[in-house]
């Protein structure tokens, strides 16, 4: 089974060839970040022109990759949710385009199923298993029941993991997005030379707050430019990284032992930090758990990861009409569009 992944949801036009679910053929990934980094983030109304722009070009490369034509396609997978709406309807759109053209089974893919079927394509990994999905827009610890079922064990409360790393980076001068900088900068810092803290969050053991940590880094900086001092931005950066994954290790973790769990799988665009996949891979050896983490071409947005889910939505018939819609904010238990 050959399906055609396409994805759209924000910054990146990417189509992609996987068979079976687990060999990629092919995986186009154009990325607009170059443009959207003189604004300081993703405009999204430049982000769908992009996307109208490029759909063709990237679908015959994707093709062309794999050596096939559409006639050896069985399914079309696209990301319908969740994401920037603008930038959703145009893979949407394109893809029930050439559903319907070529008379090609139309797959809805959600983006953030996708990300943990990064895994299913370069790791091996099945479910079930726990899974700490980590992104610009996500951190949750989902249980993966089956590929197809999620249970959602702890969620972030305000800022995204992604979003912190962004909002904190940018305070400390650097460009969007700032997740991969600090990251780098961290390698030159010491973790110890400020305190940040671990912000608690009320009524649940396994949720998250991000947006103190990124708050305590403003307040940082502020009151150091107050008493006329520079911070070092390679000592934050440390603090803030060996923070970040102290409480998602801790609470990943702890959700892992408590639902009996043996195997632990990052996802996400986050889940390409340096800090985050070193200290996971101590605490998983430390408690005889088996580790899982996408490679870095993996972890960001890819269409790859989007066939691959497509692959599996597709063996419990779930294919949409011509009346599919995107659907910009959607849980990853849901799904938002009438099956035919
Ligand atoms: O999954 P993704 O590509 O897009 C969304 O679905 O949101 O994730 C993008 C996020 C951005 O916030 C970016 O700063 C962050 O992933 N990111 C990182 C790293 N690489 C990308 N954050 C921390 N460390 C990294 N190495
Ligand atoms: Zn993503």
């Amino acid at each position: 089974m050959k399906i055609l992944g396409i994805e759209s949801s924000c910054d990146e036009t990417s189509v992609a060839v996987v068979e079976d679910g687990v060999k990629v053929l092919s995986n186009v990934v154009v990325s607009q970040i170059d443009e959207h980094r003189l604004y300081g983030g993703v405009v999204p109304e430049i982000a769908s022109r992009r996307h109208c722009e490029s759909i063709v070009k990237v679908t015959d490369l994707a093709l062309e990759e794999a050596g096939i034509t559409l006639d050896d396609i069985d399914g079309i997978a696209v990301t319908y949710a969740p994401g920037l709406i603008g930038a959703l309807l145009v893979g949407v759109n394109f893809a029930k385009g050439l559903s319907m053209a070529k008379n090609i089974p139309l797959i809805p893919v959600h983006h953030i199923r996708g990300h943990i079927a990064g895994n299913y394509i370069s790791n091996g990994v099945k479910p079930p298993f726990m899974c700490m999905i980590m992104s610009g827009g996500h951190s949750h610890i989902v249980e993966v029941k089956s590929y197809t079922e999620f249970n959602i064990i702890g969620r972030t409360r305000d800022d995204a993991v992604g979003e912190a790393y962004d909002k904190a980076g940018r305070a400390l001068g650097f460009c969007y997005p700032a997740g991969v900088e600090i990251d780098k900068a961290s390698k030159l810092g010491n973790p110890d030379t400020y305190k940040l803290p671990k912000p608690k969050v009320e009524g649940s053991e396994y949720d998250f707050s991000f947006s103190g940590l990124k708050t305590a880094v403003l307040n940082l900086i502020n009151n150091s430019k107050q008493k006329g001092e520079e911070v070092n931005v390679n000592d934050v950066c440390a603090s803030f990284q060996k923070t970040v994954s102290e409480i998602i290790a801790d609470r990943l973790i702890k959700a892992t032992k408590q639902y009996r769990y043996k195997k632990i799988v990052l996802a996400g665009g986050v889940s390409a930090n340096s800090g985050i996949r070193e200290k996971m891979e101590k605490e998983c050896k430390k408690n005889n758990f088996e580790l899982f983490m996408p490679p870095l071409k993996y972890c960001g947005d890819n269409a790859a990861m989007i066939a691959s889910q497509g692959y599996f939505e597709m063996q419990n018939k779930k294919f949409a009409g011509m009346n599919l819609n995107a659907t910009a904010s959607l849980p990853i238990t849901d799904e938002k569009f009438d099956i035919i």
